[in-house]
């Protein structure tokens, strides 16, 4: 697919099932990630690849961060839990903030975001769903601990990977002007 057929087709999937990307093409994936935009190559992020056991590792950590930031009635317990079993595999998007005196966090952040919707283009260009979540499970230090990262570390979002099942929502047609302004 070129490049522009991929952007404009790309639709965020929330129904996702088997097959998920072989071990070849999440290395693609991954290649695509490293190729964000990034200020003074700092590397501002990690992944976390996680399905089959995996899946249920999270979601022990989905119910416990629920638990610990109160969100604790059982129903909604039993909903963070099942959280994770949307989709047969998951990329943990992590913010690794580094110390750089040019560089604030909120760049770096940008950085992590932008590699984000890399793989959500490399996803959708080699015939996978995919739908980028956040929540109560992100930006907080509960979830971190729950994952053991470092204080430098933080979530910042989960790539949900599988292959769609059902139909595809209708791309909506937006009008550039309506968020372009031009000077000329
Ligand atoms: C940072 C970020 C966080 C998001 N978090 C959620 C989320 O928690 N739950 C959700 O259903 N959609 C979330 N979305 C929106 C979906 O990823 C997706 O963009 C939306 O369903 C629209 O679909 P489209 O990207 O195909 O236009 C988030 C998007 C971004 C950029």
């Amino acid at each position: 697919m070129n490049t522009i057929d991929n952007i404009l087709s790309r639709n965020s999937t929330p129904r996702l099932v088997e097959p998920i990307p072989s071990k070849d093409e999440l290395e693609v994936v991954y290649q695509c990630a490293l190729r964000a935009p990034d200020h003074a190559w700092l590397r501002p992020w990690r992944f976390i690849e996680v399905s089959g056991k995996g899946l249920d590792k999270l979601s022990n950590a989905f119910e416990n961060t629920a638990s610990a930031l109160g969100d604790n009635l059982p129903e909604r317990l039993l909903k963070y839990k099942s959280l994770p079993y949307r989709a047969p595999l998951i990329i943990v998007i992590v913010s690794d903030i580094k110390e750089h005196s040019k560089v604030p966090p909120i760049e770096q952040k940008l950085s992590a975001a932008a590699a984000t919707q890399n793989m959500l283009l490399a996803l959708h260009d080699l015939g996978f769903g995919a739908i980028w979540r956040t929540g109560k499970v992100s930006f907080n230090e509960v979830i971190s601990k729950e994952l053991e990262l470092p204080k430098s570390n933080e979530v910042i979002g989960y790539l949900y990977i599988g292959t769609p099942d059902g139909r595809q929502k209708k791309i909506p047609e937006l009008k550039s002007e309506e968020f372009v302004t031009v000077w000329e």
